[in-house]
């Protein structure tokens, strides 16, 4: 993919590599069931890890799917292209993931009673990781200096806007008990709470057995090397590996490898003022 054009819609940034106008209606008129579970991150929260999560849990820690299937066919994403191709594919209870803030879900998404699990990462980590990210991903814009990229994070012209607009529409969905909250900083901690977590609110009741088994195969070094979940089917010119590894770190606070005192005062002061007023505590400090 040599055109780094974005799709825009609705004053977001998508790549022409996964969307189109075909897959972006195809989305709004999507026929969301029940049983569907959808797993929401504003990119590099933890999407890729949701996909290897969610199947192990809805199926009691079978590992067919994610030794057989590729993670974006396997719990595709509601807005991209490859979804029409698989859905027929898909058993029920259904898991997708989608990076749509709220206000973009289908009207049968809010008439059902699928449920959403938010991921949430802090801002900081996720930036970094982005810059990564857009350095290995060919179709996506050349990211510039890290200072040039912080600001395009914070003005939101990058993959799906902004992330405080992410967040405030998913805090103010107003889903009751069809939505819960967990950050990728919990999943890092103590992945295994963070599971029991997960099965807890999607009514399953799994043995620690096949918690400690789903936890072991959802740890970043198994993923790593998961030829079904690490990018290493795309090609080369799409997706380089050798200059970022799609797993590349996979731990809390790089940014301070990254930020420097003005950048972390410039980042911490746009992003106050963007939620000021807002009633959700953050679940990180910004400073
Ligand atoms: P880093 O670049 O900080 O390493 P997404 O899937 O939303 O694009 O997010 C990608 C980020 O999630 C990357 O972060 C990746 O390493 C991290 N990640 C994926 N699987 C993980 C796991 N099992 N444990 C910890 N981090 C994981």
């Amino acid at each position: 993919m040599s055109s780094h054009e974005y799709i825009h819609y609705h004053g977001l940034l998508l790549p022409h590599a996964a969307h189109s106008t075909e897959s972006l209606e195809y989305a709004q008129n999507f026929s969301v069931e029940d049983t569907d579970v959808f797993a929401v991150t504003y990119p590099k929260s933890g999407t890729i890890w949701m996909q290897e999560i969610l199947p192990l849990v809805l199926n009691g820690g079978d590992l067919t799917p994610v030794h057989t299937i590729p993670n974006w066919d396997r719990v595709p994403w509601l807005e991209e292209k490859r979804l029409m191709e698989v859905v027929d594919k898909l058993v029920s209870p259904r898991a997708l993931v989608t990076h749509f803030p709220f206000n973009l879900m289908p009207p049968s998404f809010c008439t059902s009673k699928a449920k959403v699990i938010n991921v949430m990462r802090n801002p900081k980590d996720l930036m970094v990781s982005s810059y990564y990210f857009h350095q290995m991903a060919s179709f996506l814009e050349d990211p510039g200096t890290f200072d040039e990229f912080m600001d395009k994070f914070l003005e939101g012209k990058v993959l799906f806007g902004k992330w405080t607009d992410h967040v405030k529409s998913w805090k103010h969905s107003e889903l009751g008990d069809r939505i819960t909250y967990i950050t990728y900083e919990e999943m890092v901690q103590d992945l295994p709470a963070a599971l029991r977590h997960i099965s807890d609110f999607l009514g399953r009741n799994l043995s620690e057995e096949v918690i400690q088994k789903i936890a072991e195969h959802c740890s970043f070094k198994t993923m790593k090397a998961n030829n079904m979940s690490n990018f290493s089917l795309v090609p080369k010119v799409y997706m380089d590996n050798d200059k970022s590894h799609f797993f590349r770190k996979g731990i809390t606070g790089d940014w301070k490898n990254h930020f420097s005192t003005e950048q972390l005062a410039r980042f911490t002061s746009v992003i106050r003022k963007e939620l000021e007023g807002e009633s959700f505590p953050l679940p990180w400090s910004l400073d």
